[in-house]
């Protein structure tokens, strides 16, 4: 047993980092969205986006079968159901957030979060035509998800790690 390594599930050995600021600030996205959305609008939100990360240079860290990769958006549109304003959708099904600790089995560099965000801007534009986004609100999800991915972030780019 290797005591130091907490996560065997993590490939290669690449150290965990921590934003050293803590958690950003960041303001609430207004409860409108949800209220324009619903749980359907949302869903189909993060099908499209789970579509756009499995042909993405980060695919890898993702379900490869489309079941299994709806169903991994489902559990994102589940919280970002309450993000947006809604109801507490994920924590009834599976519990406490803590976001950055479930996504410590994967190496989310800085490079990985641009490459995610991309594909969250791609489908953010598509929003309001396609999945009822207040448009006068996308800015406020945008900033929302900029700064809050940044604190996912664990571990240094591959040339700054060791
Ligand atoms: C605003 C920031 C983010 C939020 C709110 C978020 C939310 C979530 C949620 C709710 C889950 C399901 C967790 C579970 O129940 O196990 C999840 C899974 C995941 N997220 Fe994120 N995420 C964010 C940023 C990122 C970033 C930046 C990356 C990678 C670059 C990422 C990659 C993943 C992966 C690989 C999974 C597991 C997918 C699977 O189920 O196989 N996330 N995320």
């Amino acid at each position: 047993m290797d005591i130091l390594n907490a996560y065997p599930d993590r490939p290669g050995n690449r150290p965990i980092y921590t934003p050293p600021n803590g958690p950003p600030q960041t303001d609430r996205v207004p409860p409108a969205v949800y209220e324009a959305m619903r749980e359907d609008n949302i869903t189909a939100y993060f099908h499209a986006f789970y579509k756009r990360l499995s042909q993405s240079s980060i695919a890898h860290m993702f379900p490869k079968s489309e079941k299994n990769l709806l169903r991994a958006a489902d559990k994102s549109a589940a919280m970002f159901t309450f993000l947006f304003g809604g109801p507490h959708l994920y924590q009834q099904r599976y519990g406490r957030p803590m976001m950055r600790a479930r996504h410590l089995p994967f190496i989310i560099d800085e490079p990985a979060r641009q490459e995610w965000l991309r594909c969250f801007k791609e489908t953010l534009d598509e929003a309001p035509e396609k999945y009822a986004m207040p448009a006068e609100h996308t800015q406020s999800v945008w900033k929302f998800v900029y700064d809050f991915s940044s604190w996912i972030v664990n571990a240094l780019p591959e040339s700054e790690d060791s």
